[in-house]
């Protein structure tokens, strides 16, 4: 194959999203695997030993998984060890497809909390929740109402590792990652959280509503007052909705002073 066409089809596999490789031999799909597992999207827990080469992998049920993460986010004292514990976990298998874990960002003693659904591309490169432009944007954002990652704003993610192609996350990823994230807003004890975006705002606050209707008004996380933002990627396809993103941010801002948290 000519190099402008190896260069040709390398840029349809990005636009794809198949932008990493997850193995060294290419895998056929016509071929009839010789075993067939049972569907999970689960890893089997560690087990102390490498797997041999071309060992199929034993599978974790979703449910076992669960029980695996709810035990280890409960047992983790601090940040430092849920994160630890999250990274040792073997029970999603987008950790085999992400390039490293996303966790968190900004200051773990900060008054309030920004939540995101699930790492992209930038994110999973750079091993922090909201980079590239998104991220650029969201800080502009929280820098306008005197937020910062450096000094007064952490950041996390429910998943903490990228889906493969940046699709949506399963109904059994989220589940399995709920333990961990859910520990994360226990450790870090905000006097304010804000889900990002559709998807983070109807996991963490249990609703089916549209993020139009539940941004502007406070909400109830757990005891904890929580309102939502739009997701950056949005506001940059959609510059119109600035204003309302404004309104949101000032509201915030009034709460952080209210609380003495700004
Ligand atoms: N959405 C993003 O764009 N980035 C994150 O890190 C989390 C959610």
């Amino acid at each position: 194959m000519e190099h402008a066409e190896l260069a040709e089809l390398l840029q349809w596999y990005e636009a794809v999203g198949a932008d990493e490789a997850i193995g060294d031999a290419a895998q056929s799909r016509l071929r009839v695997p010789e075993k067939t597992l049972p569907k999970s999207t689960v890893l089997p827990l560690a087990q102390g030993r490498k797997a041999e080469k071309d060992e199929p992998a034993p599978v974790m049920g979703a449910i076992e998984a669960m029980k695996e993460a709810a035990a280890l986010a409960a047992a983790a004292n601090n940040v430092t060890e849920l994160r630890v514990a999250a990274e040792n976990f073997n029970g999603l298998a987008l950790k085999r497809t992400a390039t490293q874990i996303v966790f968190a960002d900004g200051s773990a003693d900060a008054r309030i909390m920004v939540i995101g659904d699930a790492p992209g591309t930038d994110e999973d490169r750079a091993g922090v929740p909201f980079a590239g432009a998104n991220g650029q944007l969201l800080d502009k954002m929280l820098g306008a109402i005197g937020l910062t990652r450096t000094e007064n704003v952490y950041i996390a993610t429910i998943l903490n590792w990228r889906t493969p192609g940046n699709r949506a996350p399963t109904k059994e990823e989220i589940d399995i990652s709920l333990p961990f994230i859910r520990r994360h807003i226990e450790l870090v004890n905000p006097a304010v959280i804000v889900p990002v975006g559709g998807a983070a705002a109807k996991i963490l606050l249990e609703s089916k509503e549209p993020l139009a209707r539940l941004r502007g008004k406070w909400l109830d996380y757990k005891g904890t007052p929580a309102a939502v933002l739009y997701h950056p990627e949005y506001l940059l396809q959609s510059p119109t909705q600035k204003k309302a993103a404004w309104e949101d941010l000032q509201m915030i801002q009034a709460k952080l002073k209210e609380l003495g948290a700004l």
